[in-house]
């Protein structure tokens, strides 16, 4: 059984204690076959008018293939679960689900649209070998991934609290996990996912967008890490905090982020630039486009 972990104090000697685990091998990406924006349900879908932004769906497809195949020449294993019509968001595969060791805790997502999404996630999980594990009645939304991030190397999750999960959602996952969760309070509705201010790179170093978590959480990152690196506004806007490293040593990042790549170069990490513009349509980049599986 797992502890929710939330003092500075405590941060460091959780991340030493946690069980260790390897990096990431494999990872599930949804088909972009319907992506599009229909609906706003975070600020980054709508253009500067007010209007919804609007998709380009070759472009979105080459992007996503060209994220696909960087997985790939990285000795990353990439399976695809196909797309079904009518279902606009299913291609970030971060929200539906956190796949663990065997089993997979299903997502209750906090907007009606995306509830859709979760039953062919499970459907998929199932004919997988994972035995799927639903959150309580309790517990209003968790939208998986997007707010539970696995600690690399150890077996520990940071846990969004926001929009898109609530509070209660972390003891019921600590208790499934068996990991000790360190939750994290947005306050900031651009950053509605934890996976949009906060991005882990190896045991000791992160990304993170300071003035989306409120005072309390900045505290235990700020104790957490020893190479720490604030992102800029500009490149907060960019989405540098959705990137991946999967291995402690690859970043798969938005383009243009310049003075975090700069940072991640300086620091020794190798960052492979991508081009996800068509999903920032829709509020998410690299990291949202999947799930790492055991
Ligand atoms: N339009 C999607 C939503 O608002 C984007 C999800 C991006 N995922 C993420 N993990 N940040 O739900």
């Amino acid at each position: 059984m797992g502890k929710i972990v939330t003092t500075p104090d405590a941060v460091r000697s959780t991340v030493e204690r946690a069980p260790q685990r390897g990096p990431c091998r494999r990872v599930l990406m949804a088909s972009p076959a319907h992506f599009t924006v229909e609906s706003a349900i975070n600020p980054w879908m709508q253009d500067g008018s007010g209007g919804l932004n609007h998709v380009d769906p070759v472009r979105a497809t080459e992007q996503w293939n060209a994220l696909r195949a960087t997985y790939e020449r990285i000795a990353i294993r990439v399976d695809v679960i196909e797309a079904p019509p009518g279902l606009p968001d299913f291609c970030f595969a971060a929200n539906q689900s956190v796949a663990l060791p065997g089993r997979v805790v299903i997502s209750r997502m906090a907007t009606e649209g995306r509830r859709r999404e979760v039953p062919y996630f499970e459907h998929w999980y199932t004919a997988h070998g994972f035995a799927p594990v639903h959150v309580p009645d309790t517990i209003e939304r968790f939208e998986g991934t997007g707010d539970a991030i696995i600690h690399p190397g150890r077996r520990l999750y940071w846990g969004g609290v926001g929009p898109r999960t609530s509070e209660a959602a972390w003891e019921f996952f600590a208790g499934v996990a068996d990991a000790d969760v360190i939750p994290l309070k947005l306050v900031d509705p651009r950053f509605y996912h934890l996976d949009t201010c906060l991005s882990l790179l190896d045991e000791r170093s992160a990304l993170y967008v300071p003035a989306a978590f409120d005072h309390a959480s900045r505290a235990v990152i700020e104790a957490a890490f020893e190479r720490l690196h604030a992102v800029s506004d500009a490149d907060a806007a960019n989405f540098a905090c959705n990137a991946h490293c999967p291995d402690s040593r690859h970043v798969l990042i938005q383009q243009g982020s310049r003075g975090t790549t700069a940072w991640l170069k300086q620091a020794g990490f190798v960052p492979i630039e991508l081009d996800t513009s068509e999903f920032m349509k829709s509020g998410g980049s690299v990291f949202c486009l999947k799930q790492e599986l055991p």
